[in-house]
C-alpha cells in the first residue's frame, strides 16, 4: 500500500504523515527531504542555484522513482507537487491519496512564523501580501488537490484526530 497526503504549505502533510506511518506500520518518506538527499542541497538551495523550473523538473523525477519504488509507505509530497506536468494523475494510478485541506487563515498564522524556510513567499514582507498571496495561489492549486481520492479538513483538528479521519477511510 502506498498512501499519499498532499495540500498546501504548512497544511500538516510532514507531521500527519509520520505519525500515520507509525500508527499504521508503514514506512515514512518526505519527498522534500528525498529530493535534498539525492540533489545534496536544501530546497531552499535549489531554489536559488537552480531555479524553480529546475526544481520542478526534479520534483517530478524523484516522485515517479518514489512511486515505482517503494511499498507499504506514507509519502508526503510538497505543496506545488500534484500541480505540475501529469503528477496527479501518476499519484492517482499509483497510490491512495488524501488532499489534508487548510484554511487561508490556519495557513497564514502557521506560515508566517517561518517565512525565511520557504522559497516561494520568502520575499513577503508585508503581511496582508502575504495573505492574499496564499488565498490566490491556494484557489488555483485546489483544483488538483481536488483530485486526491479523499479530503480531509485539518483546522482546528489534532494530529490524532487527522490519522484517525484518513485511517477511517482506507479501505481493508
Ligand atoms: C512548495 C512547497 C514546499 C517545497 C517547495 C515548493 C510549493 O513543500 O516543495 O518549497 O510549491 O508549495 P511543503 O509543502 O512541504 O512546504
Amino acid at each position: 500500500m502506498k498512501i499519499v497526503l498532499l495540500g498546501y504549505m504548512a497544511s500538516g502533510k510532514s507531521v500527519v504523515g509520520e505519525k500515520l506511518a507509525q500508527a499504521l506500520k508503514l514506512d515514512y518518506i518526505d519527498l522534500d527531504s528525498f529530493i535534498e538527499t539525492n540533489e545534496g542541497m536544501s530546497i531552499s538551495e535549489i531554489f536559488s542555484e537552480k531555479g524553480e523550473i529546475y526544481f520542478r523538473i526534479r520534483e517530478g523525477e524523484y516522485l515517479q522513482i518514489l512511486l515505482n519504488t517503494v511499498n507499504n509507505t506514507v509519502i508526503s509530497i510538497g505543496g506545488g507537487t500534484p500541480c505540475y506536468g501529469k503528477n496527479i494523475e501518476f499519484i492517482k494510478e499509483q497510490s491512495l491519496s488524501f488532499y489534508l485541506k487548510a484554511s487561508v487563515s490556519t495557513i497564514f498564522n502557521r506560515v508566517k512564523k517561518e517565512i525565511s524556510k520557504r522559497p516561494l513567499i520568502a520575499d513577503f514582507t508585508d503581511p496582508e501580501l502575504l495573505k492574499e498571496y496564499i488565498a490566490k495561489h491556494l484557489f488555483e492549486r485546489n483544483n488538483y488537490y481536488q483530485k486526491a481520492d479523499f479530503t480531509v479538513s485539518v483546522d482546528k483538528k489534532t494530529i490524532d484526530e487527522i490519522c484517525l479521519e484518513i485511517k477511517e477511510r482506507i479501505p481493508n
